[in-house]
C-alpha cells in the first residue's frame, strides 16, 4: 500500500506550502486538493454560472473535465484541457471555489479524483476533508492551524506584496466568513479528526512545521 500524508485545515494556515515541502523532502507526491475545488470556481465564473445556483453549477459540473497532471514534478490542474494554474490563485476564484465545494456531487467528482490519484503513489494530500473522507487509512494525519489574527495578517501581507490594497479587518472578516463556511456545510465540513495530530503554525516557521511533521513520517515508517 501506498504512504499516505493527510494534510486539513483552515485557509492561510500554510498547508499548501508546507504540504510542497514537505512532499519534496520524503520524495512523494504532492497533491493539491483546492487547487481542483478552484479549477470548478473558475469554470463557474468563466461560463458566467451563479456559483449559488445548485442546480446551475451542476449541470456545468457535467460537462467539465478536471484532470491533474504533473509538469516538472509539480502538479498542474487541467480544466478542459487547459492548465489553470496560473488563474486559479485569486481571492475571487477561492471564495467560488468554497461556495461550490460544498455541492455534494462536486466533492464526490473530485474525491473520487483524488482517491485514484493516491492508490498506487505515496503522497502528501492537503485539503479540508483528506483524513475524514478521501484517505481515512493514511498513515499520518495532521490539522495544521493557525489563529485567525496569524492567517489573516499573513493574507494581508501577501496581498500588499504584490501592490494590491488591503485592509486588515476587511482581510480577518474574509477569514472568518470563508472558516465559517469551510467549517460548518453539511457536505465533509473541515473538522480535525480524534487521530489528528493538531500542529498549531500561529508562531512556528515553515522549516519548523515542516520538520515536524516529516519527523512523525519518518518515525512512524521506524515503528
Ligand atoms: O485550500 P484552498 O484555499 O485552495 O481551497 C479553496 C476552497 O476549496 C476552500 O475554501 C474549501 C474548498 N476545499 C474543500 O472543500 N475541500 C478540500 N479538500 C480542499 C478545498
Amino acid at each position: 500500500m501506498s504512504f499516505q500524508v493527510a494534510i486539513d485545515g483552515p485557509a492561510g494556515a500554510g498547508k499548501s506550502t508546507v504540504a510542497k515541502a514537505v512532499a519534496k523532502e520524503l520524495e512523494f507526491v504532492y497533491v493539491d486538493t483546492g487547487a481542483m475545488y478552484r479549477a470548478i470556481g473558475l469554470n463557474c465564473l468563466n461560463k458566467g454560472v451563479d456559483i449559488h445556483d445548485e442546480e446551475a453549477v451542476l449541470a456545468l459540473l457535467d460537462d467539465t473535465d478536471v484532470s491533474i497532471r504533473y509538469i516538472d514534478k509539480e502538479q498542474a490542474v487541467i480544466l478542459n484541457g487547459e492548465n489553470v494554474n496560473g488563474k486559479i490563485r485569486t481571492q475571487e476564484v477561492g471564495e467560488a471555489a468554497s461556495v461550490v465545494s460544498a455541492y455534494k456531487l462536486v466533492r464526490e467528482k473530485m474525491v473520487a479524483l483524488q482517491q485514484e490519484l493516491a492508490v498506487t503513489t505515496d503522497v502528501v494530500m492537503d485539503g479540508r476533508d483528506i483524513a475524514s473522507c478521501v484517505l481515512p487509512n493514511a498513515q499520518v494525519k495532521i490539522y495544521l492551524d493557525a489563529s485567525v489574527e496569524v492567517r489573516a495578517k499573513r493574507r494581508y501581507l501577501e496581498l500588499i506584496e504584490k501592490g494590491k490594497e488591503a485592509d486588515l479587518k476587511t482581510v480577518e472578516d474574509e477569514v472568518r466568513e470563508r472558516d465559517y463556511r469551510d467549517m460548518h456545510r453539511e457536505n465533509s465540513p473541515l473538522v480535525r479528526v480524534p487521530e489528528a495530530i493538531l500542529v498549531d503554525s500561529s508562531y512556528m516557521t515553515i522549516d519548523e512545521v515542516v520538520e515536524e511533521i516529516v519527523s512523525k513520517v519518518r518515525n512512524y515508517e521506524h515503528e
